[in-house]
């Protein structure tokens, strides 16, 4: 399929899903299996068995590294074939194609594309991931069918909240407040501040703002093709916008990490920091429902698109003014997808 960015890391599992047993996952419409292997490093497999094509996820992790399940061929983590049963030759057709992988942020992350382009530096990036003084919540995972962009629309896509999200994080004095966007090569954000109003519902449950007067601002920030960040700040009203200003409040970080299943589906990897309530163990909980409740809503949405999509092969039929950072978002991917093709071909003539 052509419609995805090969060349870049993408969120293939929490490494607190790989233990003992593979782990199949199809990425990029790709069927690939992970696994831990003897040194205890992370490994990506094309899932098939170059003997009968067994999904070599269908087999089991032994002290050599991956066992298939039909005659036990056994694969170490670059896929060369390390054993077989009742035979000493090993035949040198006899290995799978392996992924780079990266473990970082308590995530596996995967390059489908050429391994030699594969650049840890290219990982995304997440401040304040292992400071003290921020506190995080991981470990979430949904799957969402519907096409990967759908979900980077929403995400982009702050005039949802009012409506898709009533019963969690809606709020409608949200939806009229104008929105303020720039971009890089790398990223876009759509961001808004509403300047100088009282603290948020939300924000007087965490602490106690008596009279005082807040700057609140919050950004969507969409790190192409996969990243979504959205900064929320609550800071004393008239502060410079700062980095060092925006930490003297409320400040919540959440991050979504999307990594296309198929054209119709979604591996949807969530985390979230905080710089309150830090150590506070049964808050985050607590959040983590509110927090997976609200992206199951923003699934339904998301679903139910896909299924008409499927039907009439549109995306959509009238464009609004609120589509624009998504709509900027989608051809910055669009222009990835093109450029990587090119360099395919050239590579080729
Ligand atoms: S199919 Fe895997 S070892 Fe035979
Ligand atoms: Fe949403």
């Amino acid at each position: 399929m052509g419609s995805f960015a090969k060349n870049q890391w993408y969120a293939a599992a929490w490494l607190s899903e790989l233990t003992d047993a593979p782990l199949a996952r199809r990425i990029l419409d790709e069927p690939v299996v992970l696994f831990r292997t003897p040194e205890g490093t992370v490994s990506a497999l094309l899932d098939r068995c170059p003997h009968r094509l067994v999904p070599l996820s269908m087999g089991t992790v032994t002290g050599r590294g991956l066992q298939c399940g039909y005659h036990g061929m056994t694969f170490g983590g670059n896929g060369r074939c390390v054993h077989i049963p009742g035979q000493d030759t090993i035949p040198p057709q006899a290995q799978v194609p392996s992924y780079p992988i990266e473990e970082r942020y308590g995530i596996a992350w995967i390059w489908m594309g050429e391994a030699d382009q594969a650049d840890r530096a290219l990982l995304p990036d997440i401040p304040y991931h292992d400071d003290p003084d921020w506190e995080r919540i991981d470990g979430g995972y949904q799957h969402h069918p519907s096409n990967y962009l759908n979900i980077v629309e929403n995400l982009m896509d702050p005039a949802h909240t009012t409506f898709v999200h009533k019963q969690t994080i809606g709020n409608p004095a949200a939806a009229d407040t104008p929105v303020t966007m720039e971009r890089t090569d790398e990223h876009i954000v759509a961001y808004k501040w509403l300047k100088n109003s009282p603290p948020s519902q939300m924000d007087v449950k965490i602490k106690d703002f008596g009279d005082e007067k807040v700057d609140r601002g919050i950004f969507f920030y969409f790190i192409i093709p996969s990243t979504s960040r959205v900064d929320v700040i609550t800071m004393p009203a008239g502060l410079e916008p700062t980095e060092e200003n925006y930490n003297k409040g409320l400040r919540n970080n959440s991050y979504k990490f999307l990594t296309p299943e198929s054209e119709t589906s979604t591996h949807f990897f969530w985390m979230h920091l905080r710089n309150y309530k830090v150590g506070d163990k049964a808050w985050s909980e607590r959040m983590r429902g509110v927090f997976e409740q609200t992206f199951l809503e923003d699934r339904d949405i998301e679903m139910a698109m896909q299924s008409w999509q499927n039907e009439v092969g549109v995306r959509q039929f009238v464009g609004l003014e609120i589509d624009r950072a998504p709509t900027i978002a989608l051809r910055m991917i669009g222009k990835m997808v093109k450029d990587e093709k090119a360099e395919r071909e050239t590579a080729v003539a």
